[in-house]
């Protein structure tokens, strides 16, 4: 099936006060393209589950800090467009940084407990820019409901808990990571890794089995956890730990001992590609 690409905000805002006003339901994948299996699993479940499938592709600036990789994020937007027919999508809405952030542009949403562990650690700018980026895009689309994937757990907490403090009339939807066979959880960066470092990448989602077995072990202290993950990952040259924490998975609240649902996130570099990684482990 072919999908519309939109490419003014004017238009898709039209677009789905139209949609809405028909009582049509509306599933959003907001994206910065650069599609893989993970994008499209999303799509696949929107599409199952709305009346429209939209999905958005933008690069956005504003969660990107000066020196990271906005200029050479990949964007294969022809290969995108086809993916994105393939996974059922009907409106696909494309803008630009101009367009969202015009000259004078001077309002951002900053949420100050879920996103300050982690990647807001050194990140700090990173959820600001998702989230005004979301709220923008929720306010042109309109939609009923939106997906994300839980590779991007603490994204994911973030976008629920704005939408709940500012009482935006949305469901949000958080989906499994999509991995390859051997494990490597699926990411757009992914495509950055040289065959050694893409090889050495699969120490991340080892260090999370190790977790796991730790935990059903017996091991219930933090500390002991992050030091063994901690010992795995640093015998890989490439690699450069930027975190690896255990957090309440509801909140993100730091915990004293490994008990009830707990994410175990993993951000590690390899090489000049930082990916990120977690699970979370229901703890008796
Ligand atoms: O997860 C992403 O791709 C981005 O953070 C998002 C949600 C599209 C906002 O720019």
């Amino acid at each position: 099936m072919k999908a519309e690409v939109i490419e003014t905000i004017r238009e898709m805002v039209g677009r789905t006060q139209r949609l809405r006003a028909k009582g049509k339901s509306i599933g959003f994948v907001p994206t910065m393209g650069a599609l893989h299996e993970g994008h499209l699993s999303l799509m696949r479940r929107s599409r199952a589950e709305n009346d429209v499938s939209v999905i958005s592709i933008f690069v956005n600036p504003t969660q990107f800090a000066p020196g990271e990789d906005f200029e050479e994020y990949p964007r294969p937007i022809a290969e995108d467009v086809r993916k994105a027919e393939e996974a059922g999508v009907d409106l696909i809405f494309t803008t630009t940084p101009e367009e969202m952030y015009p000259t004078g542009y001077s309002t951002f949403v900053e949420e100050e407990r879920v996103t300050r562990p982690l990647c807001g650690k050194t990140r700090p700018t990173f959820f600001r820019g998702v989230l005004t980026a979301v709220l923008k895009l929720c306010q042109i689309v309109r939609p009923h409901r939106v997906y994300f994937g839980e590779k991007d757990f603490q994204q994911c907490r973030a976008v629920q808990r704005m939408v709940s403090d500012f009482h935006l009339d949305v469901e949000i939807i958080s989906c499994p990571i999509v991995r390859e066979d051997d494990g490597l959880a699926l990411s757009s960066r992914n495509v950055y890794l040289s065959a050694s470092e893409r090889e050495e990448a699969l120490t991340i989602p080892k260090s999370l089995d190790l977790a796991e077995s730790l935990v059903s072990e017996g091991v219930r202290d933090p500390a002991v956890l992050v030091a063994r993950m901690t010992e795995l990952i640093t015998e890989i040259p490439s690699a450069r730990i930027d975190y690896i924490e255990t957090l309440s998975a509801d909140d993100l609240s730091t915990i004293e001992r490994l008990q009830g649902d707990v994410l175990v996130a993993v951000a590690v570099w390899i090489g000049k590609t930082r990916l990120i990684d977690n699970r979370v482990l229901a703890i008796g």
